[in-house]
Protein backbone atom coordinates (compact mmCIF):
# COMPACT_ATOMS: atom_id res chain seq x y z
CA UNK A 1 0.00 0.00 0.00
CA UNK A 2 1.23 3.77 -0.79
CA UNK A 3 0.15 6.92 1.51
CA UNK A 4 0.45 8.78 -2.33
CA UNK A 5 -2.31 6.11 -3.80
CA UNK A 6 -4.66 6.18 -0.87
CA UNK A 7 -4.72 9.98 -0.57
CA UNK A 8 -5.27 10.39 -4.63
CA UNK A 9 -8.16 7.95 -3.97
CA UNK A 10 -9.67 10.12 -1.33
CA UNK A 11 -9.04 13.22 -3.52
CA UNK A 12 -11.35 11.75 -6.87
CA UNK A 13 -13.89 10.90 -4.01
CA UNK A 14 -13.42 6.95 -4.10
CA UNK A 15 -14.49 4.97 -0.85
CA UNK A 16 -11.37 4.04 1.50
CA UNK A 17 -11.63 0.44 3.07
CA UNK A 18 -10.85 -0.34 6.57
CA UNK A 19 -7.13 -1.54 5.65
CA UNK A 20 -6.33 1.53 3.90
CA UNK A 21 -7.35 3.61 6.29
CA UNK A 22 -5.83 1.84 9.16
CA UNK A 23 -2.44 1.91 7.14
CA UNK A 24 -2.84 5.89 6.99
CA UNK A 25 -3.52 6.04 11.01
CA UNK A 26 -0.92 3.30 12.00
CA UNK A 27 1.62 4.46 9.88
CA UNK A 28 1.08 8.04 10.86
CA UNK A 29 1.94 7.07 14.48
CA UNK A 30 4.75 4.68 13.95
CA UNK A 31 6.28 7.85 12.04
CA UNK A 32 6.63 5.47 8.73
CA UNK A 33 5.13 8.53 6.65
CA UNK A 34 5.60 12.47 7.49
CA UNK A 35 3.35 15.56 8.61
CA UNK A 36 3.72 16.34 4.90
CA UNK A 37 1.97 13.35 3.25
CA UNK A 38 -0.63 13.19 6.92
CA UNK A 39 -1.57 16.63 6.29
CA UNK A 40 -2.31 15.89 2.66
CA UNK A 41 -4.33 13.08 3.21
CA UNK A 42 -6.36 14.76 6.06
CA UNK A 43 -6.92 17.49 3.96
CA UNK A 44 -8.28 15.15 1.27
CA UNK A 45 -10.79 13.92 3.90
CA UNK A 46 -11.47 17.71 5.03
CA UNK A 47 -12.57 18.74 1.35
CA UNK A 48 -14.17 15.94 0.11
CA UNK A 49 -15.65 14.14 3.34
CA UNK A 50 -16.10 10.30 5.06
CA UNK A 51 -19.27 8.03 4.08
CA UNK A 52 -20.23 6.74 7.46
CA UNK A 53 -18.57 3.51 7.13
CA UNK A 54 -15.39 5.37 6.53
CA UNK A 55 -15.77 7.43 9.68
CA UNK A 56 -15.95 4.21 11.36
CA UNK A 57 -13.41 2.69 10.14
CA UNK A 58 -10.73 6.01 11.34
CA UNK A 59 -12.86 5.87 14.75
CA UNK A 60 -12.35 2.20 15.19
CA UNK A 61 -8.08 2.34 13.70
CA UNK A 62 -8.36 5.03 16.40
CA UNK A 63 -9.64 3.22 19.34
CA UNK A 64 -7.98 0.57 19.03
CA UNK A 65 -4.43 2.66 18.74
CA UNK A 66 -4.16 2.79 22.20
CA UNK A 67 -5.95 1.29 25.65
CA UNK A 68 -9.50 0.26 25.63
CA UNK A 69 -10.71 0.84 29.24
CA UNK A 70 -13.12 -2.22 30.82
CA UNK A 71 -15.30 -1.04 33.06
CA UNK A 72 -17.44 -4.07 33.13
CA UNK A 73 -16.62 -5.07 36.86
CA UNK A 74 -18.43 -2.28 37.95
CA UNK A 75 -21.04 -4.69 37.73
CA UNK A 76 -23.62 -1.34 36.84
CA UNK A 77 -24.82 0.77 34.16
CA UNK A 78 -22.19 3.07 33.53
CA UNK A 79 -23.05 6.64 31.68
CA UNK A 80 -20.50 9.35 30.61
CA UNK A 81 -20.94 12.55 29.64
CA UNK A 82 -19.07 14.75 27.24
CA UNK A 83 -19.44 18.50 26.42
CA UNK A 84 -17.58 19.92 23.58
CA UNK A 85 -16.61 22.83 25.15
CA UNK A 86 -18.28 26.50 25.91
CA UNK A 87 -17.86 29.25 28.55
CA UNK A 88 -18.70 29.11 31.82
CA UNK A 89 -19.73 25.67 31.10
CA UNK A 90 -18.88 23.76 34.81
CA UNK A 91 -22.10 21.14 34.81
CA UNK A 92 -19.96 17.74 34.76
CA UNK A 93 -19.35 19.34 38.34
CA UNK A 94 -22.56 19.57 38.85
CA UNK A 95 -24.51 16.21 36.99
CA UNK A 96 -21.79 13.56 37.71
CA UNK A 97 -23.05 13.83 41.58
CA UNK A 98 -26.51 13.96 40.60
CA UNK A 99 -26.28 11.29 38.49
CA UNK A 100 -24.19 8.84 40.91
CA UNK A 101 -26.67 9.17 43.92
CA UNK A 102 -29.11 7.16 41.46
CA UNK A 103 -26.71 3.96 41.47
CA UNK A 104 -25.47 4.67 37.83
CA UNK A 105 -21.56 5.25 37.21
CA UNK A 106 -20.47 8.19 36.24
CA UNK A 107 -16.86 7.74 35.14
CA UNK A 108 -15.04 10.63 33.56
CA UNK A 109 -11.58 11.22 31.83
CA UNK A 110 -11.39 14.87 31.29
CA UNK A 111 -8.64 15.89 28.02
CA UNK A 112 -6.79 19.31 29.27
CA UNK A 113 -8.34 21.55 27.43
CA UNK A 114 -6.66 23.99 25.17
CA UNK A 115 -8.98 26.79 24.67
CA UNK A 116 -9.85 30.81 26.09
CA UNK A 117 -10.89 29.55 29.38
CA UNK A 118 -10.15 26.33 31.50
CA UNK A 119 -11.29 22.86 31.45
CA UNK A 120 -13.45 20.49 33.64
CA UNK A 121 -9.75 19.34 34.59
CA UNK A 122 -8.52 23.22 35.65
CA UNK A 123 -11.90 24.02 37.39
CA UNK A 124 -10.84 21.22 40.03
CA UNK A 125 -7.33 21.63 39.62
CA UNK A 126 -8.11 24.67 41.54
CA UNK A 127 -9.66 22.93 44.59
CA UNK A 128 -6.52 22.56 46.91
CA UNK A 129 -5.47 19.15 47.02
CA UNK A 130 -7.70 17.31 44.06
CA UNK A 131 -5.99 14.65 42.62
CA UNK A 132 -6.71 14.44 38.88
CA UNK A 133 -4.08 11.11 38.29
CA UNK A 134 -4.99 8.48 40.35
CA UNK A 135 -4.01 5.10 39.91
CA UNK A 136 -6.96 2.38 37.64
CA UNK A 137 -7.50 0.37 40.81
CA UNK A 138 -8.05 3.83 42.98
CA UNK A 139 -10.88 4.99 39.91
CA UNK A 140 -12.42 1.48 39.80
CA UNK A 141 -12.54 1.61 43.89
CA UNK A 142 -13.99 5.33 43.55
CA UNK A 143 -16.45 4.16 41.41
CA UNK A 144 -17.50 1.25 43.35
CA UNK A 145 -17.56 3.74 46.74
CA UNK A 146 -18.83 7.22 45.62
CA UNK A 147 -20.06 6.21 41.91
CA UNK A 148 -18.74 9.24 40.43
CA UNK A 149 -14.69 10.22 39.56
CA UNK A 150 -12.91 12.60 37.55
CA UNK A 151 -9.40 12.26 36.48
CA UNK A 152 -7.43 13.78 33.74
CA UNK A 153 -7.54 11.62 30.39
CA UNK A 154 -4.55 8.91 30.42
CA UNK A 155 -2.12 9.36 27.66
CA UNK A 156 -2.85 6.02 26.52
CA UNK A 157 -6.53 5.88 25.08
CA UNK A 158 -6.94 6.99 21.52
CA UNK A 159 -2.69 7.27 21.12
CA UNK A 160 -3.62 8.12 17.33
CA UNK A 161 -6.17 10.44 17.72
CA UNK A 162 -3.94 12.40 19.88
CA UNK A 163 -1.29 12.74 17.40
CA UNK A 164 -3.72 13.84 14.60
CA UNK A 165 -5.43 16.40 16.44
CA UNK A 166 -2.18 18.04 17.12
CA UNK A 167 -1.35 18.06 13.70
CA UNK A 168 -5.21 19.11 12.57
CA UNK A 169 -4.85 21.93 14.78
CA UNK A 170 -1.53 22.75 13.48
CA UNK A 171 -2.83 22.89 9.83
CA UNK A 172 -6.17 24.51 10.53
CA UNK A 173 -7.93 21.59 9.54
CA UNK A 174 -9.97 21.06 12.54
CA UNK A 175 -13.46 21.67 11.18
CA UNK A 176 -14.25 18.80 9.45
CA UNK A 177 -17.71 16.93 10.36
CA UNK A 178 -16.23 13.12 9.84
CA UNK A 179 -12.38 14.25 11.55
CA UNK A 180 -14.23 15.79 14.75
CA UNK A 181 -16.95 13.20 15.15
CA UNK A 182 -14.08 10.39 15.17
CA UNK A 183 -12.11 12.08 17.14
CA UNK A 184 -14.34 12.44 19.92
CA UNK A 185 -15.89 8.95 19.64
CA UNK A 186 -12.88 7.44 19.70
CA UNK A 187 -11.71 8.71 23.20
CA UNK A 188 -15.38 8.27 24.23
CA UNK A 189 -16.09 4.45 23.26
CA UNK A 190 -12.50 4.17 24.40
CA UNK A 191 -13.43 5.10 27.80
CA UNK A 192 -15.74 1.70 28.51
CA UNK A 193 -19.14 3.54 29.23
CA UNK A 194 -22.51 2.01 28.14
CA UNK A 195 -23.91 5.38 27.51
CA UNK A 196 -22.48 8.30 26.31
CA UNK A 197 -24.57 11.81 26.30
CA UNK A 198 -22.90 14.54 24.79
CA UNK A 199 -23.79 18.18 24.83
CA UNK A 200 -22.85 19.77 21.83
CA UNK A 201 -22.47 23.63 22.08
CA UNK A 202 -23.86 25.59 19.21
CA UNK A 203 -22.96 29.97 18.86
CA UNK A 204 -20.82 32.54 19.61
CA UNK A 205 -18.53 30.94 22.20
CA UNK A 206 -18.63 27.41 20.55
CA UNK A 207 -16.67 25.72 17.76
CA UNK A 208 -20.14 24.93 16.04
CA UNK A 209 -21.31 28.20 15.35
CA UNK A 210 -25.01 26.91 13.63
CA UNK A 211 -27.52 24.65 13.72
CA UNK A 212 -27.23 23.13 10.78
CA UNK A 213 -24.12 21.77 11.20
CA UNK A 214 -24.02 20.58 14.87
CA UNK A 215 -27.29 18.54 14.01
CA UNK A 216 -25.00 16.83 11.06
CA UNK A 217 -22.18 16.26 13.18
CA UNK A 218 -24.55 14.73 16.15
CA UNK A 219 -25.85 12.39 13.47
CA UNK A 220 -22.80 11.06 12.81
CA UNK A 221 -21.82 10.95 16.46
CA UNK A 222 -25.03 9.21 17.44
CA UNK A 223 -24.28 6.64 14.44
CA UNK A 224 -21.18 5.90 14.78
CA UNK A 225 -22.61 4.59 18.66
CA UNK A 226 -24.56 2.06 16.73
CA UNK A 227 -21.57 0.17 15.47
CA UNK A 228 -20.43 -0.48 19.20
CA UNK A 229 -24.16 -0.97 20.01
CA UNK A 230 -23.57 2.34 22.63
CA UNK A 231 -26.70 3.97 23.40
CA UNK A 232 -24.93 7.86 22.09
CA UNK A 233 -27.36 10.97 22.75
CA UNK A 234 -26.83 14.58 21.46
CA UNK A 235 -28.17 17.44 23.15
CA UNK A 236 -27.41 21.00 21.51
CA UNK A 237 -27.26 23.95 23.61
CA UNK A 238 -27.04 27.38 23.28
CA UNK A 239 -23.70 29.07 23.55
CA UNK A 240 -24.28 32.60 22.31
CA UNK A 241 -23.90 33.57 25.87
CA UNK A 242 -22.08 32.37 28.49
CA UNK A 243 -23.43 29.48 31.26
CA UNK A 244 -23.99 30.53 34.74
CA UNK A 245 -22.74 33.66 36.07
CA UNK A 246 -18.99 32.72 36.24
CA UNK A 247 -16.43 32.63 33.80
CA UNK A 248 -13.05 31.40 35.07
CA UNK A 249 -11.81 28.15 37.43
CA UNK A 250 -12.40 28.65 40.89
CA UNK A 251 -15.09 30.72 40.46
CA UNK A 252 -16.75 28.59 38.41
CA UNK A 253 -16.42 26.11 41.21
CA UNK A 254 -17.86 28.74 44.09
CA UNK A 255 -20.68 28.75 41.62
CA UNK A 256 -21.07 24.75 41.63
CA UNK A 257 -21.15 25.44 45.36
CA UNK A 258 -23.67 27.91 45.51
CA UNK A 259 -25.85 25.88 43.06
CA UNK A 260 -26.10 22.94 45.37
CA UNK A 261 -27.21 25.40 48.15
CA UNK A 262 -30.17 26.41 46.00
CA UNK A 263 -28.63 29.62 44.25
CA UNK A 264 -28.77 29.01 40.76
CA UNK A 265 -28.86 30.77 37.35
CA UNK A 266 -31.92 29.52 35.53
CA UNK A 267 -30.61 28.75 32.59
CA UNK A 268 -27.34 26.54 34.33
CA UNK A 269 -30.41 25.09 36.43
CA UNK A 270 -32.50 24.03 33.26
CA UNK A 271 -29.37 22.69 31.16
CA UNK A 272 -28.00 20.92 34.61
CA UNK A 273 -31.27 18.95 35.13
CA UNK A 274 -31.97 18.06 31.98
CA UNK A 275 -28.49 16.61 30.89
CA UNK A 276 -28.82 14.51 34.81
CA UNK A 277 -32.12 13.38 33.68
CA UNK A 278 -30.98 12.24 30.27
CA UNK A 279 -27.92 10.47 31.61
CA UNK A 280 -30.25 8.39 34.36
CA UNK A 281 -33.06 7.88 31.98
CA UNK A 282 -31.49 6.22 29.64
CA UNK A 283 -29.07 4.44 31.82
CA UNK A 284 -31.88 3.16 33.82
CA UNK A 285 -34.49 2.62 30.81
CA UNK A 286 -37.16 4.76 32.71
CA UNK A 287 -38.86 7.88 31.19
CA UNK A 288 -37.15 11.32 31.31
CA UNK A 289 -39.80 12.80 33.29
CA UNK A 290 -39.29 10.48 35.86
CA UNK A 291 -35.86 11.12 35.46
CA UNK A 292 -36.37 14.54 35.98
CA UNK A 293 -38.78 14.11 39.38
CA UNK A 294 -35.79 12.43 41.07
CA UNK A 295 -32.98 15.01 40.00
CA UNK A 296 -35.06 17.60 41.48
CA UNK A 297 -35.60 15.06 44.36
CA UNK A 298 -32.11 15.00 44.39
CA UNK A 299 -30.91 18.54 44.35
CA UNK A 300 -34.02 19.83 47.25
CA UNK A 301 -33.36 16.79 49.45
CA UNK A 302 -29.36 17.92 50.06
CA UNK A 303 -28.65 14.08 49.10
CA UNK A 304 -26.93 15.63 45.41
CA UNK A 305 -24.77 18.33 47.02
CA UNK A 306 -23.38 15.60 49.68
CA UNK A 307 -22.35 13.33 46.97
CA UNK A 308 -20.58 16.53 45.32
CA UNK A 309 -18.51 17.02 48.67
CA UNK A 310 -17.90 13.09 49.35
CA UNK A 311 -16.36 12.36 45.80
CA UNK A 312 -14.52 16.34 46.17
CA UNK A 313 -13.50 15.03 49.64
CA UNK A 314 -12.61 11.19 48.14
CA UNK A 315 -9.42 13.06 45.75
CA UNK A 316 -8.43 14.80 48.16
CA UNK A 317 -9.80 17.99 47.42
CA UNK A 318 -10.47 20.74 50.44
CA UNK A 319 -13.52 22.55 48.92
CA UNK A 320 -12.83 25.29 51.85
CA UNK A 321 -9.36 25.70 50.06
CA UNK A 322 -10.13 27.27 46.65
CA UNK A 323 -6.86 28.80 45.08
CA UNK A 324 -8.53 32.37 44.81
CA UNK A 325 -6.05 34.50 45.69
CA UNK A 326 -6.87 37.62 43.72
CA UNK A 327 -7.76 41.62 43.33
CA UNK A 328 -11.71 42.32 42.64
CA UNK A 329 -12.70 45.51 40.39
CA UNK A 330 -16.46 45.73 40.28
CA UNK A 331 -18.24 46.82 37.06
CA UNK A 332 -21.14 49.82 37.38
CA UNK A 333 -23.68 50.50 34.47
CA UNK A 334 -23.89 53.54 33.08
CA UNK A 335 -27.13 52.25 31.30
CA UNK A 336 -30.65 51.51 31.82
CA UNK A 337 -32.11 49.10 29.94
CA UNK A 338 -32.63 45.18 29.68
CA UNK A 339 -29.97 43.02 28.92
CA UNK A 340 -30.48 41.32 25.77
CA UNK A 341 -27.08 39.73 24.31
CA UNK A 342 -24.30 38.66 26.55
CA UNK A 343 -21.57 38.16 24.24
CA UNK A 344 -19.66 34.82 25.29
CA UNK A 345 -16.73 34.75 23.00
CA UNK A 346 -16.01 38.89 24.27
CA UNK A 347 -16.10 37.41 28.18
CA UNK A 348 -14.12 33.99 27.40
CA UNK A 349 -11.36 36.40 25.34
CA UNK A 350 -10.88 38.47 28.26
CA UNK A 351 -10.70 35.85 30.87
CA UNK A 352 -8.20 34.26 29.18
CA UNK A 353 -5.84 37.73 28.63
CA UNK A 354 -6.54 37.66 32.40
CA UNK A 355 -4.99 34.59 32.41
CA UNK A 356 -7.54 31.74 33.10
CA UNK A 357 -7.02 29.92 29.71
CA UNK A 358 -3.97 28.16 27.34
CA UNK A 359 -2.72 27.81 24.00
CA UNK A 360 -0.41 25.38 24.74
CA UNK A 361 -0.44 22.28 27.43
CA UNK A 362 2.29 23.78 29.01
CA UNK A 363 1.01 27.06 29.25
CA UNK A 364 0.18 27.80 33.30
CA UNK A 365 -2.86 29.09 34.46
CA UNK A 366 -4.07 31.33 37.40
CA UNK A 367 -7.07 29.84 38.91
CA UNK A 368 -8.58 32.58 40.60
CA UNK A 369 -9.29 35.48 37.94
CA UNK A 370 -11.99 35.75 35.65
CA UNK A 371 -14.83 37.19 35.69
CA UNK A 372 -18.59 37.20 37.61
CA UNK A 373 -22.11 38.85 36.23
CA UNK A 374 -24.15 40.44 38.31
CA UNK A 375 -26.98 40.94 35.79
CA UNK A 376 -27.49 38.39 32.87
CA UNK A 377 -29.69 38.02 30.06
CA UNK A 378 -33.17 38.84 30.34
CA UNK A 379 -32.85 40.88 32.85
CA UNK A 380 -33.32 44.56 33.87
CA UNK A 381 -30.42 47.21 34.79
CA UNK A 382 -30.59 50.29 36.07
CA UNK A 383 -27.90 52.89 35.80
CA UNK A 384 -25.86 52.87 39.37
CA UNK A 385 -26.36 48.93 39.45
CA UNK A 386 -23.67 46.75 39.70
CA UNK A 387 -22.79 44.40 36.48
CA UNK A 388 -20.46 42.36 37.75
CA UNK A 389 -16.84 41.93 39.09
CA UNK A 390 -13.61 41.24 37.24
CA UNK A 391 -11.10 39.29 39.34
CA UNK A 392 -7.18 39.80 38.46
CA UNK A 393 -3.93 39.38 39.58
CA UNK A 394 -2.40 41.45 36.45
CA UNK A 395 -4.43 44.72 34.75
CA UNK A 396 -5.69 43.76 31.28
CA UNK A 397 -5.94 47.10 29.27
CA UNK A 398 -9.00 48.53 28.79
CA UNK A 399 -10.57 45.55 30.69
CA UNK A 400 -13.67 47.78 32.11
CA UNK A 401 -14.64 48.77 28.50
CA UNK A 402 -13.79 45.01 27.56
CA UNK A 403 -16.35 43.61 29.68
CA UNK A 404 -19.20 46.06 29.23
CA UNK A 405 -18.95 45.53 25.36
CA UNK A 406 -20.09 42.00 25.87
CA UNK A 407 -23.64 43.62 27.27
CA UNK A 408 -26.17 44.54 24.92
CA UNK A 409 -28.85 46.58 26.73
CA UNK A 410 -31.72 47.80 25.38
CA UNK A 411 -34.85 49.76 25.67
CA UNK A 412 -37.18 46.50 24.77
CA UNK A 413 -36.49 43.15 26.74
CA UNK A 414 -35.90 40.61 23.77
CA UNK A 415 -37.40 37.23 24.31
CA UNK A 416 -34.60 35.05 25.75
CA UNK A 417 -33.13 32.08 23.54
CA UNK A 418 -33.87 28.80 24.72
CA UNK A 419 -30.64 27.24 26.22
CA UNK A 420 -31.90 23.18 24.80
CA UNK A 421 -31.84 23.71 21.06
CA UNK A 422 -32.64 20.03 20.63
CA UNK A 423 -31.67 16.38 21.41
CA UNK A 424 -30.93 13.78 19.10
CA UNK A 425 -30.75 10.06 19.44
N1 LIG B 1 -12.71 17.85 20.27
C1 LIG B 1 -12.06 16.72 19.99
O1 LIG B 1 -11.78 15.91 20.87
N2 LIG B 1 -11.72 16.48 18.71
C2 LIG B 1 -12.00 17.34 17.70
O2 LIG B 1 -11.68 17.05 16.58
C3 LIG B 1 -12.68 18.53 18.01
C4 LIG B 1 -13.02 18.76 19.32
Amino acid sequence: MKAIEITYKKNNKEKLSYEEIRYMVNSYVKNKISDQTMSEFLWAIYYNGLSMDETYYLTDVMIKSGEIIDLSKLKKKVVDKHSTGGVGDKITLIVSPIVACTGVCVPKMSGRSLGLTGGTVDKLESITGYKLKISKEAFIDELKTVGCAVISQSDKIAVADKKIYALRDEIGAVDSIPLIASSIMSKKIASGSDVIIIDLKVGAGAFMKNIKDATKLAKTMVNIGKYYNKKVICTLSDMDSPLGLNIGNSLEVKEVIDFFNGKYDKRLYELSVYISSLMISAAKGITQKRAKEIVVNLLESGHAKNKFKEWIKYQGGDLKKLKDKCKKYVIISHETGYVNKVDSLKLATLVYDLGAGRHKKTDRIDYAVGVSLNKTLGQKVRAGDVLGTIYYNKRVKNFEERFVDAFKIEKKKKKVKKIIIKTIK
